[in-house]
């Protein structure tokens, strides 16, 4: 097998367990995470103004529920690989734009969004494909890109719920910066429980 067939197989694995009863359980486990972020999207967004607004991986809105509300919900757009997950959030969070996409293939032109962000997403990416997810997030934004991630200084495999390869730490930060070296990191920070995380480190990034 070719490395790129091999790299192509690990991505779709990893698709097929998001696409799955895996993915499914993970809403039902979930469904309330969203709940405590409300201070943190109000700052975000007040700090940063944005007019169009983009989530990679955004399960059933734990962060768009927020976002909609401080923007008009046509200019909200989630894609996730879980149909389950864009259903539900068709009906939590009425009017924003749910599409089914893989994050390593967006269906949007380039510089469509001021803002594109992932937050829990890049985890769950293999190798081989983080650096194609960081691209089209990139490609997609006009202005800022924002990354919300478990954080470690050299790439390491936490265990996950029994399955293979499935999540990772990274130091996220650095390897944006050292693939799109023009990116200006404008602000980062932790964000705890009080703010409705699991201690996940966040990265706001302005293009040139
Ligand atoms: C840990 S959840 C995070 C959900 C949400 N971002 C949040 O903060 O509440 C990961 C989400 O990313 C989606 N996902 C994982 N890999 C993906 C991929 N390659 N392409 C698109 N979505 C993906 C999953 O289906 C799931 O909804």
């Amino acid at each position: 097998m070719s490395n790129d067939s091999r790299s192509a197989a690990e991505a779709k694995r990893l698709e097929q367990l998001w696409s799955g009863e895996f993915g499914n359980a993970y809403i039902e486990r979930n469904r309330t995470a969203g709940e405590h972020r409300a201070a943190f999207w109000a700052a975000t967004l007040a700090a940063f103004p944005v007019q169009r607004i983009l989530e990679v991986g955004c399960n059933l809105g734990g962060n768009l529920q927020h976002i909609a509300s401080q923007l008009p919900p046509e200019q909200v757009y989630g894609i996730d690989i879980n149909q389950q997950a864009l259903l539900e959030l068709h009906r939590l969070v009425p009017g924003v734009n749910a599409l089914y996409s893989p994050a390593r293939e967006l269906p949007f032109r380039d510089r469509w969004f001021d803002l594109v962000f992932t937050m829990g997403v890049l985890i769950h990416q293999p190798e081989t494909t983080l650096p194609l997810v960081m691209a089209e997030i990139v490609r997609c934004s006009r202005r800022y890109v924002l990354c919300g991630e478990y954080y470690a200084e050299q790439t390491t495999e936490i265990s996950y719920r029994g399955e293979h390869a499935a999540l990772f730490k990274r130091d996220y930060g650095r390897i944006y910066q050292e693939l799109f070296p023009d990116l200006q990191l404008r602000q980062t920070g932790l964000l705890g429980r009080d703010e409705g995380w699991d201690d996940v480190t966040y990265w706001l990034f302005e293009k040139p």
